[in-house]
């Protein structure tokens, strides 16, 4: 069946995108199906899985930022209180994340994302008073690749896109495989690989998406390069079209920056009447459109193949893979899924060779990697280092040490793992050292979990996260999310303790039967939580306590 939808939306494709026509459609989706040949039920399939198109939502005029970091930093009641005061009861709902982490008091109103203090004008606020708020950004490297200039003018962009052309496409490829690019999305998949296989599927076409969803709360390194190095960002997808032959490509932005949507809206436009998008660019066989999607809030969908599924109309559950994207992905057809700073990096590597390139970082993690430094760092914001950099120097040198007394980092999301302050000194930021000490990098979000923040409360974030981002396509996390946040909301408030057993239990489930990382990741922290701060959180477990009180008679 969507193998059917996928193929009927592909009909029209991208320039008559059914999820652009999903989100825009009121409740009678008669049009749009007719249109694309698809029943009324697959429009009100996929419409209603998205939380920005429910009827709730279409009632709100402001929603307050829910993603960790503002957790942590514990101003959102008082923020949506202040909020509703002005704009009134029922008025007010919520968004996770924003990426206002270096901030907090995080929110939006009318079509742009305010922080810091903001809220007290609401009546006057409007996006042009939004504009792009200041964060420090900062490089640790020797070699700044991500946050240098970039593309400072439209001309620097041309005469970079002359010297590719001059290149065969085998050449490029051999570079960027050599280079050791790896996914910045959270896996780490070699950046080459994934292009060559794509390159040698034969296909009617063939696409580029980049993938711009960033919904970690805590990460805000891809609205930093879409905002601020869009040229960089689009730089590498054309890049890639140039390899793979893929003739179009999608930035896929979420709906909670809109900032990050306009300015890439913005400057796509400028390309076209430049003749740098489109076909037979500057003269040569480049042809690339580019399309911007706007999602429309769910988590899951950057998982690439719930992306896909998005971008496609369909309900954007995750699918099984293999087929993997770049063999069998949009529309059926071979495609690329980048991440931002993976495709913003390719500029760095044409600029400066494979060789210097691969000369920066450590073993296998290559290059230099965008840190997200929330507000519980005396200097947040966002930080290039090279890869394989010591934490300790990253969190002492460069944010300059904890605001307040801190206990744990959550770094890479909400599925990364949680590092207590003691094992900061075993670890540095690439992929091995995370791995081998059980954490996990990501995207590298860095979020202070202050020492008066309770664990418990934090363990039921995490599920209570999951289980409203799962896209319910299997049971062990649409169900498991649910009993974790039950169990751990009745512990908090002393209804229930915690059964160690069920706990273990339910985690197990989670991480062995879960088709996605979304529920068989979040066990990582959980786990992280359990066995580092165990002793905080004796008093919540069922058999601990009854151990305890024995020992204290
Ligand atoms: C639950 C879940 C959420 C994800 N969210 C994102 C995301 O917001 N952005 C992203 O680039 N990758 C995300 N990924 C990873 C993508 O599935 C995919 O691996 C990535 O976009 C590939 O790009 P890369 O190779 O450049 O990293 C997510 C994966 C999972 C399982
Ligand atoms: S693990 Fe969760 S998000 Fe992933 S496929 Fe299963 S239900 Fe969907």
């Amino acid at each position: 069946m969507s193998k059917n939808i996928s193929k009927l939306s592909g009909r029209k494709g991208l320039q008559e995108n059914l999820f652009d026509k999903v989100r825009q459609t009121g409740r009678d989706a008669g049009d749009v199906a007719s249109q694309h040949l698809l029943g009324k039920s697959s429009i009100h399939g996929s419409r209603g899985f998205y939380d920005f198109l429910s009827e709730n939502f279409r009632q709100q005029k402001a929603w307050v930022c829910n993603g960790t970091s503002c957790l942590c930093s514990g101003d959102q009641e008082s923020l949506k209180v202040d909020l509703e005061k002005a704009l009134g009861e029922g008025k007010v709902g919520t968004m996770t994340c924003l990426g206002r982490c270096y901030h907090g008091d995080s929110f939006q109103f009318d079509g742009a994302n305010y922080s810091g203090g903001q809220s007290a004008n609401i009546k006057q606020l409007t996006k042009e008073k939004a504009g792009i708020p200041g964060y420090g950004v900062s490089c640790d490297s020797k070699i700044a690749v991500l946050t240098n200039e970039g593309f400072a003018t439209l001309n620097q962009f041309t005469v970079a896109l002359e010297n590719l052309l001059e290149q065969s496409r085998m050449e490029i490829l051999a570079l960027v495989k050599a280079s050791g690019l790896r996914g910045r999305g959270g896996a780490g998949f070699s950046a080459g690989i994934k292009w060559e296989s794509c390159m040698r599927e034969e296909a009617d076409s063939k696409f580029v998406v980049c993938n711009a969803d960033e919904g970690d709360p805590g990460a805000f390194s891809d609205r930093y390069l879409l905002e601020q190095q869009p040229l960089r960002v689009i730089f590498g997808m054309l890049v890639a079209g140039w390899i793979t032959g893929a003739k179009e490509g999608v930035v896929y932005i979420r709906g909670e920056y809109p900032e990050s949507i306009s300015i890439m809206r913005e400057i796509i436009s400028q390309l076209y009447e430049k003749g740098l998008l489109g076909s037979d660019i500057l003269g040569k066989d480049l042809d690339f459109d580019l399309y911007v999607l706007e999602g429309a809030g769910a988590y899951i969908c950057g998982e690439e193949t719930s992306l896909l599924a998005s971008i496609e109309g369909r309900r954007p559950e995750v699918d099984v893979r293999p087929p993997f994207p770049a063999v069998e992905g949009l529309y059926k057809q071979p495609t690329v899924v980048n991440n931002v700073e993976t495709l913003a990096s390719v500029q760095g590597v044409l600029d400066m060779g494979a060789d210097a390139y691969a000369s920066l970082g450590s073993g296998r993690s290559t290059g230099t990697k965008l840190v997200s430094l929330d507000a519980g760092f005396c200097r947040p914001g966002i930080v290039e280092v090279e890869m394989g950099v010591s934490l300790r120097h990253v969190i002492n040198d460069v944010a300059g040490g904890f605001r307040v007394p801190t206990k744990a980092i959550h770094i890479g999301g909400p599925l990364g793992g949680l590092v207590p302050v003691d094992s900061i000194d075993a670890l540095n930021v690439d992929y091995e050292s995370f791995a081998t000490e059980g954490f996990l990098l990501g995207h590298a979000s860095f979020v202070c979990i202050p020492e008066s923040f309770p664990m418990v409360r934090y363990l039921q974030h995490l599920f209570e996260f999951v289980r409203d981002e799962s896209c319910g396509k299997c049971f062990p996390c649409r169900l498991g999310s649910v009993r974790g946040e039950e169990m751990f909301s009745q512990a908090i408030v002393g209804e229930k303790r915690l059964n160690r057993d069920l706990v273990n239990d339910l985690l197990d489930t989670m991480e062995q039967g879960s088709l996605c990382a979304l529920g068989g990741g979040l066990p990582l922290p959980v786990r992280n939580i359990l066995q580092y701060f165990a002793d905080e959180l004796q008093e919540y477990f069922h058999q601990d306590m009854l151990i305890h009180a024995r020992q204290l008679s």
